[in-house]
C-alpha cells in the first residue's frame, strides 16, 4: 500500500519518533498533520517538514479538541498516537492524582483518537498506538507507566477486531535516542551508554528506525492486531 497522496495524522508529532515518522511519510508523498501541546515546538517542526505538513496545538487528553481535529479533517488514511507520559513512582504508596497522567495520557489519548478517527478511515487504513519495551521488561520504579504500555497493546488487539477492516496495531520501541531522554538531565549520556552495553546491537535506537516500523504498519494491509518490537534485541537480554 503506497502512502503517496495519503493523509496521516500524528498525535505527538512535533519531536522524536513522531517527527521522524512525519518526515518519513512526507518523503513517501503523504500529507501529514502533527499535533503537540507546545505551539513553539510545533512551529519548529512544521518549518522542518515543509508545506506538506500542518500543525495543530492539542493535548491528547483534550477530548473536545480531538473531536474537532478529526471532524475538520476530511478523509484520514492513517493515525499514529505517540503521546505518552512516563512518570516514575515510588511504588504503591504514590498519590493517585500524581500518577494518573502516566496511564491516562497513553491510554485515554489512544482511546480519544480512535473514537473520533475510526469512522473517517477507509478499509485497510490504520491506527497505530505507542507502547514501549517496558511492557515486556518493566522499568523499575515506573509500574504505572509500564502498565500503560501493556494496556495500549491489548487495546490494539481488541480494536483490530472491533474496527475491522480498519487495522489497529502497536509499536513497542526499546531505548530510542530522542529529546525525551533529555528529562534524565546530566545522567542522560551515562544512562544511554550503560543501557546500550546490554543490547545485542550495542547502541540505542534512532527515531528513524521506529518511524520505519510505523510506516510498515501503515502500508502492509495484511498486518493488524500486532505489537511490533523495535528494540535492538533488548527483550532478549
Ligand atoms: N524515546 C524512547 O526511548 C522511548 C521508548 C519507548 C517508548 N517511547 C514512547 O514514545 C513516545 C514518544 O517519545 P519520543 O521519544 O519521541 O519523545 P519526544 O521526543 O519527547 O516527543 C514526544 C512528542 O509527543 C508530544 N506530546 C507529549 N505529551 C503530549 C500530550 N499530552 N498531548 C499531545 N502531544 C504530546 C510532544 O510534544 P509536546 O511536549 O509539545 O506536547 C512531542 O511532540 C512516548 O509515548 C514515549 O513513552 C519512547
Amino acid at each position: 500500500m503506497s502512502l503517496a497522496n495519503s493523509t496521516i495524522v500524528i498525535l505527538g508529532g512535533s519531536s522524536g519518533i513522531g517527527l521522524a515518522t512525519a518526515r518519513a511519510a512526507i518523503a513517501e508523498g503523504a500529507q501529514v498533520t502533527i499535533t503537540g501541546r507546545s505551539p513553539d515546538r510545533l512551529e519548529t517542526a512544521k518549518a522542518a517538514l515543509g508545506n506538506r505538513a500542518k500543525g495543530v496545538a492539542l493535548d491528547v487528553l483534550d477530548q473536545a479538541g480531538t473531536e474537532r481535529l478529526f471532524t475538520e479533517l476530511g478523509r484520514i488514511d492513517h493515525v499514529f498516537i505517540t503521546a505518552g507520559a512516563v512518570l516514575f513512582d515510588p511504588g504503591l504508596g504514590v498519590e493517585l492524582d500524581s500518577i494518573r497522567p502516566a496511564l491516562e495520557t497513553r491510554f485515554w489519548g489512544a482511546f480519544n483518537a480512535a473514537k473520533f478517527a475510526a469512522s473517517k478511515i477507509p478499509p485497510g487504513g490504520s491506527i497505530t498506538f505507542m507502547s514501549g519495551a517496558a511492557a515486556i521488561r518493566p522499568i523499575r520504579g515506573a509500574s504505572v507507566a509500564t502498565a500503560s504500555c501493556a494496556a495500549v497493546e491489548a487495546f490494539a488487539r481488541a480494536l483490530a477486531l472491533d474496527l475491522a477492516p480498519v487495522r489497529v496495531n502497536a509499536v513497542q520501541p526499546g531505548l530510542i535516542d530522542t529529546p525525551f531522554l533529555d528529562t534524565l538531565g546530566a545522567r542522560r549520556d551515562a544512562f544511554i551508554a550503560e543501557y546500550a552495553k546490554r543490547l545485542p546491537v550495542g547502541r540505542p535506537g534512532r527515531p528513524e528506525e521506529v518511524a520505519d516500523a510505523v510506516l510498515f504498519l501503515m502500508k502492509n494491509g495484511f498486518v493488524t492486531g500486532i505489537t511490533l518490537t523495535i528494540d535492538g534485541g533488548g527483550v532478549l537480554t
